[in-house]
C-alpha cells in the first residue's frame, strides 16, 4: 500500500506552473521547473567530465548546472560541492570591549539560519531532468516514481528538479513507508512529505499523561500527521475535531487516523486555526516552537513567523472553550534560551488574552542535538524545557 501514490493527494504546494529556459549548444529548451527557490537563468549543461573544483566556481558565481550524466556522479559531485561550501561558523569573540565579548545568542542563532540557507541556495545549482513517468531521464537514475507521486502528483511534461530537492523527496518516501514509533500510542505515525514528523516524542507523553477535563469533545489545532487527536482519541475523547492549514497535512491526518482505527472519532478540517463553529472542553495546539521566518515546507513546522500561530491560539482559546473547559499548549522554552522570545511575552499574552495558567507540566528533551557538546547552541538546547500549559479563562 505505501509504494501506492495516495488518492486524492492534494496538489503540490509549489508556486504556479513555471518554466526553466536554457541554451543547449545554440538550441533553446524549456523545462517544468519544480525547485523550491527562483527559476535560475544562468544555466551551463555540464556532464560527468566536470571537476568539483570547476563546479565550485560555477556555483560561487551563480551559474546553475543542469546534469546530463550519470546519476551516481551528479551525487558524488553533489557531496563534493557541499564539502566545499562553508557551513555556518560559531562566533569568535576575544578582546574588544566587555558588550562586544557579550553573547548575543538571538543574533548568533540568526545569523546560523542565514548561513544554512545561503548553504542550501548554493547546494540547489545541481539540477537532473525528470520525465513523464515519473522518472530521473539520466543514466542509472534511481525509481522515483512513488516517492514523488507521493510528494508532488505525476509528471506531464519534461521537468527539472535541484538533485537536493529530489534527494528530499527520496528521504520523505523513507519516512512515509517506516513511520516514526510513538511510544504514546504504541505505534507509528506516517507523516508525509512536507507534514511535521513527531520525531521528538516527549512533548507527545505531555498530552498522553495529563490529566484530561471532563469533555467528550476536543479540538486539536494545526493536527500535522493527526498524532494529538489520535492520542486524544486512544484515551477516550468521543469526537475530536483537528484543523490544519495545508492540504498535504489533513490527506495524511486521515491517513494515519484510518490506519490507527480512530478515523470515525476524528472530524477534520482544512482552515485557518480553530475550526469554523463549535466550542470544545479541551482544545490543544502545539504551535512551532521558535519565531522567525519560515521559507521552506520544513521550516514552516519549525518557525512561525512573528509568533502568529502561538498569538492567535492563545486569543481565539477563550471563545471556543466551553465553559470550564482547558487550552493545552504545548511549547518548549528553547526560543526563550536562544533570545527569540521571552517568558515575559508568554505570560504577557496569556494574560491579554483574558487566560490564566492553571497548570503546567515539563519534561526535558532527550534528543540527540540536546547532548551534542559541539553543537553551536549547546548550552540553550541543553537548558531546554518542552512544558504542556493548562490555560483556562480567567
Ligand atoms: C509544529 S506542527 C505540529 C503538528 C502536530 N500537531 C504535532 O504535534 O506533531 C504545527 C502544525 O500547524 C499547522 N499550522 C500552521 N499554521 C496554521 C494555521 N494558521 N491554522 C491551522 N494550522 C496551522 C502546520 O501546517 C503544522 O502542521
Amino acid at each position: 500500500m505505501e509504494d501506492q501514490p495516495t488518492p486524492g493527494l492534494p496538489e503540490p504546494d509549489l508556486p504556479e506552473p513555471n518554466f526553466l529556459i536554457w541554451d543547449d549548444g545554440g538550441t533553446e529548451r524549456t523545462a517544468r521547473w519544480y525547485g523550491t527557490g527562483p527559476i535560475p537563468t544562468d544555466i551551463r549543461v555540464v556532464d560527468d567530465s566536470l571537476k568539483a573544483e570547476d563546479a565550485y566556481r560555477l556555483v560561487n558565481r551563480g551559474t546553475t548546472m543542469l546534469w546530463r550524466g550519470d546519476y551516481h556522479n551528479a551525487r558524488q559531485l553533489l557531496s563534493a560541492l557541499g564539502r566545499r561550501i562553508p557551513g555556518p561558523r560559531p562566533e569568535k569573540r576575544s578582546g574588544g570591549k566587555k558588550a562586544e565579548r557579550e553573547p548575543d545568542v538571538g543574533a548568533d542563532f540568526y545569523r546560523h539560519r542565514q548561513a544554512r540557507s545561503r548553504r542550501s541556495r548554493l547546494l540547489a545549482s545541481i539540477l537532473v531532468p525528470l520525465a513523464p513517468g515519473p522518472a530521473v531521464d539520466l543514466r542509472r537514475g534511481p525509481d522515483i516514481r512513488a516517492a514523488w507521486i507521493n510528494a508532488h502528483g505525476p509528471i506531464t511534461e519534461a521537468s527539472v528538479v535541484p538533485l537536493q530537492d529530489l534527494l528530499g523527496v527520496l528521504g520523505a518516501e523513507q519516512w512515509r513507508v517506516r513511520g516514526v514509533p510513538v511510544p504514546a500510542l504504541s505505534a507509528s505515525i506516517h507523516p508525509h512529505y512536507g507534514t511535521f514528523a513527531p520525531i521528538r516524542g516527549e512533548y507527545l507523553d505531555l498530552v498522553a499523561g495529563e490529566t484530561l477535563p471532563d469533555t467528550d469533545t476536543a479540538f486539536d489545532i494545526g493536527t500535522g500527521t493527526g498524532v494529538i487527536s489520535a492520542i486524544l482519541a486512544r484515551r477516550g475523547i468521543n469526537h475530536v475535531i483537528a484543523t490544519d492549514l495545508s492540504p498535504r497535512a489533513i490527506a495524511c491526518a486521515r491517513e494515519n487516523l484510518d490506519r490507527l482505527g480512530v478515523g470515525d472519532t476524528v472530524e477534520l478540517e482544512q482552515t485557518d486555526m480553530f475550526p469554523t463553529s463549535g466550542r470544545a472542553g479541551l482544545v490543544v495546539c502545539n504551535p512551532p516552537w521558535l519565531p522567525g521566518s519560515a521559507n521552506t515546507l520544513l521550516d514552516q513546522a519549525v518557525y512561525d513567523p512573528k509568533s502568529r500561530m502561538l498569538r492567535a491560539f492563545l486569543t481565539g482559546l477563550p471563545v471556543h472553550l466551553e465553559p470550564g473547559g482547558e487550552g493545552w499548549l504545548v511549547i518548549s522554552d528553547l526560543a526563550e534560551h536562544l533570545g527569540l522570545r521571552s517568558r515575559a511575552d508568554l505570560l504577557g499574552w496569556i494574560a491579554d488574552a483574558g487566560l490564566q495558567v492553571a497548570g503546567r507540566s515539563d519534561v526535558k528533551p532527550t534528543h540527540r542535538r540536546a547532548a551534542d557538546p559541539d553543537d553551536p547552541f549547546h548550552p540553550a538546547r541543553s537548558a531546554e524545557i518542552t512544558s504542556l500549559w493548562r490555560l483556562t479563562r480567567a
